[in-house]
């Protein structure tokens, strides 16, 4: 494991962009794997100027997206498909049809969970996974739990991200239920792993992630046993692990 520490939110987005870009250069048609919430958007924002300027070049990359809610069309802007359009597909010249996010309209859960096993299988695994990290230790939708889901699955939003979600919606009723996530398999079974982090709100999280024992009930406490993760984090983020001298 390659801990990065970087002063804060601005320089670990650059950092992090640094790590996709020299994956995107030395296999220019490298499948990423991809995440959305607010950590990723500075990430992102370095993707396109660095594209916008010439350095970065995106035709033969493929992606899949963690997760999905279910329930919400592409379209709609509280989707995960949408805000990976406006936050980086519509700006880069990634071809849409290389992009996999989970279909949030399919009702068939278990043959959406299988068709997109199938993609990250068919696209040969995953090269590099970005992700960031949940106050709660979870990583995609897999929230803590009794055991470690494999493949892709179907997770009932616990009440707390329903009731942080309400904000987005015009009422209660709109709000996702469920949604289609990734499993930890799927994410180990990545060549390279990303994790991002920032701000004094995930310090605990990634404390007990890298220091503590490994557990389903701190998701992403799974990552120790990869061979080939980089923690890019702002010195808040991680306050706790020096004050330990865990790492
Ligand atoms: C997003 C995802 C989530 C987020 C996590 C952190 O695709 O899978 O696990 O990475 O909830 O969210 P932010 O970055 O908003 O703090």
């Amino acid at each position: 494991m390659r801990i990065y520490q970087t002063k804060d939110y601005q320089e670990m987005s650059r950092k992090a962009a640094n790590i996709i870009f020299a994956q995107i250069v030395s296999k220019p048609d490298a499948v990423l794997g991809l995440a959305t919430g607010s950590t990723p958007i500075g990430t992102y924002q370095n993707l396109v100027k660095w594209y916008q300027s010439g350095d970065l070049d995106f035709s033969q990359i493929r992606s899949v997206n963690l997760d999905e809610y279910k329930g919400l069309a592409a379209d709609n802007d509280q989707s995960y498909a949408y805000f990976m359009r406006t936050n980086l597909f519509s700006h880069v010249n990634i071809n849409p049809a290389n992009t996999n996010i989970p279909n949030g309209l399919e009702t068939d859960i278990e043959m959406e969970c299988s068709r997109y096993n199938n993609v990250i299988h068919a696209l040969g695994g995953i090269d590099l996974q970005l992700l960031g990290l949940g106050g709660n230790g979870h990583i995609g939708f897999n929230e803590p739990d009794d055991f470690f889901e494999k493949g892709t699955h179907c997770v009932k939003l616990t009440e707390d991200t329903i009731k942080a979600n309400a904000r987005f919606f015009s009422s209660m009723d709109e709000v996702p239920q469920y949604a289609y996530s990734m499993g930890i398999q799927n994410i180990m079974e990545a060549r390279k792993i990303l994790l991002i982090a920032s701000g004094a709100s995930k310090a605990e999280a990634l404390y007990k992630s890298l220091c503590g024992p490994i557990t389903p009930a701190v998701p992403a406490s799974i990552l120790q046993l990869h061979p080939h993760v980089s923690i890019v984090a702002d010195e808040e983020a991680l306050s706790l692990i020096r004050k330990h001298r865990c790492l």
